[in-house]
C-alpha cells in the first residue's frame, strides 16, 4: 500500500473550494444571506421573482424591472413539440426528478447555447418553464390531459400550483410556495452548485451544468431529502409512536432525514421560518396528525442526537398540506434552486479555473503487469 497522508478529506468538509460573492450560510456571524440580503428579510417580504432576479442580475429589481421580468417569465413557458412528445412517451412511473433531468437535455438539443452571450436567456427560459415541463409530464399521465402551459399566473408558485391541480390555487397557499422558492433559491456551495460549477468550469454548456446538478439534487442527502422525511413522517399517527420507532431506527445507525446539516451545526435560519407555514397550513386543513408527529420528531431528534431540522423536513408537510404528491417535492427544488444553480454557472464562467482537485492515493505500489496468460 502505497503511504499517504491520513489527513481527513471526507467529502471535502470545510475545504473552501472557491471564492462566490453570491450568498453566505450562516459564517462569519453573517446569518444566510443572498448578495447581503437576509433571508429573513427575503421570505417575508420579497416575491421568488424578485429573489430570482436578484440572483441572477445582481441586484433587486425596481417595480417596473420586476413587471417586465414577470411578464417575461410568463412569455417563456410554451414547450417545443418535440419535447412534448418525449414527455410523453416517458413513462409514468419514472421519478419526476429524472424527468426533469431528461427534458432540461433535450431542451439543450432542441434550444442550445451556441454562444455564452446568451446565458441569461437561457436561465430565464429554465426558470420559466421547468414546472411547464414537470407538469406538463405529470398531467398527461395523471390526468390524461394535454394541458396548455401557457396558462396564466402571477407568480412561480402559481403558476406551479394552478398547473399542478388545473384550479384557481388558494392564497394562502400561492403564498406559502414563494417563501418556500425563496428559501430554497440559493445555498452556496451544496452539492448540486458545485455539481453545477464542475460541469461549468470545463466551459460545457449551460444544459449540461444544469443537468449535473439535478442529478446531484436527487439523492435523499441533499434534495431528496424532502420527499424521505415525508415518508418517515406519514408513518406514525400519533406523537407518543415517534420515540420508540427512532430510537430502533437510531440504534441501526440509519439517518433520519431532513435533520442536520454539513455546515449548520445548531440550527438551519431557513427552519423556522417554513415551519410556521407548516404550522399555518396544518390548521388551515384541519390536520391533526402530520404536525403534531413532526414536532414530536423534531423534539426526540434534539433531545437524543442534538440534531435539527433543516429546510428540507418541513418544506415536506408543507406541502403535503397543499395537497402536492410526495414525488414532486424534490422537483419543486429545482424549479426554485435553477435561480442558484445559474447564478453560480454565470460566476464560475465569469472568472474560470477548471475544477479538478487532486487525491490522496491509497491504492497499491508500483507492479510489474503479467500478460493475460500467466494470470493465476
Ligand atoms: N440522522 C441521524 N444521524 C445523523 C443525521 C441524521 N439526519 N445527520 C447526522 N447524523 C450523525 C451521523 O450519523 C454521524 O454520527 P457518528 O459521528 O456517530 O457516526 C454524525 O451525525 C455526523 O454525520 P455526517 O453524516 O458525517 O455529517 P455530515 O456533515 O456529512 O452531514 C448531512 C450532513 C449529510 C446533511 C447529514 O446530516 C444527513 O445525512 N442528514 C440527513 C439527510 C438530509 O436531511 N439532507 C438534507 C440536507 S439540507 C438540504 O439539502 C436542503
Amino acid at each position: 500500500m502505497a503511504t499517504t497522508s491520513k489527513k481527513k478529506t471526507a467529502g471535502l468538509a470545510d475545504i473552501i473550494a472557491g471564492e462566490s460573492a453570491i450568498c453566505t450560510v450562516g459564517k462569519h456571524g453573517k446569518g444566510l444571506n443572498y448578495r447581503g440580503y437576509a433571508i429573513e428579510d427575503l421570505a417575508t417580504q420579497a416575491s421568488f421573482e424578485e429573489v430570482a432576479y436578484l440572483l441572477l442580475y445582481n441586484k433587486l429589481p425596481t417595480r417596473a424591472e420586476l413587471t417586465r421580468y414577470n411578464q417575461r417569465l410568463q412569455s417563456l413557458r410554451a414547450i417545443p413539440d418535440p419535447l412534448k412528445e418525449t414527455l410523453e412517451k416517458i413513462p409514468a412511473t419514472a421519478h419526476p426528478m429524472d424527468v426533469l433531468r431528461t427534458a432540461c437535455s433535450l431542451l439543450g438539443c432542441l434550444e442550445p447555447e451556441t454562444d455564452f452571450s446568451q446565458q441569461h436567456g437561457i436561465a430565464d427560459r429554465l426558470l420559466a418553464v421547468l414546472p411547464s415541463l414537470l407538469l406538463y409530464w405529470r398531467r398527461f399521465h395523471a390526468d390524461h390531459q394535454r394541458i396548455d402551459t401557457r396558462t396564466e399566473a402571477a407568480s412561480t408558485g402559481e403558476y406551479f400550483l394552478k398547473l399542478l391541480t388545473g384550479k384557481t390555487p388558494d392564497k394562502t397557499h400561492i403564498d406559502a410556495m414563494n417563501v418556500s422558492l425563496v428559501l430554497y433559491a440559493e445555498h452556496e456551495f451544496n452539492a448540486s452548485t458545485f455539481a453545477a460549477r464542475v460541469a461549468a468550469s470545463t466551459l460545457a454548456d449551460f444544459y449540461s451544468a444544469v443537468v449535473a446538478a439535478i442529478g446531484a439534487l436527487r439523492g435523499p442527502l441533499h434534495g431528496g431529502a424532502n420527499e424521505a422525511a415525508m415518508e418517515l413522517i406519514q408513518r406514525f399517527q400519533s406523537p407518543e409512536e415517534v420515540a420508540p420507532a427512532l430510537k430502533a431506527a437510531l440504534a441501526r445507525k440509519e439517518k433520519i432525514m431532513g435533520f442536520g446539516h454539513r455546515v449548520y451545526k445548531t440550527s438551519d435560519p431557513r427552519s423556522p421560518i417554513i415551519k410556521e407555514w407548516s404550522r399555518k397550513l396544518s390548521t388551515l386543513c384541519g390536520d391533526t396528525v402530520i404536525f403534531p408527529v413532526s414536532e414530536a420528531i423534531e423534539q426526540f431528534m434534539w433531545h437524543e442526537k442534538q440534531l435539527f431540522p433543516n429546510l428540507d423536513f418541513y418544506s415536506a408537510s408543507a406541502y403535503f398540506f397543499m395537497g402536492i404528491p410526495v414525488m414532486l417535492y424534490t422537483p419543486i427544488f429545482v424549479c426554485s434552486r435553477i435561480t442558484g444553480w445559474a447564478a453560480h454557472i454565470m460566476e464560475q464562467r465569469a472568472n474560470n479555473a477548471l475544477i479538478r482537485p487532486g487525491s490522496h492515493y491509497t491504492g497499491p505500489e508500483p507492479r510489474a503487469f503479467i500478460p493475460v496468460d500467466q494470470r493465476k
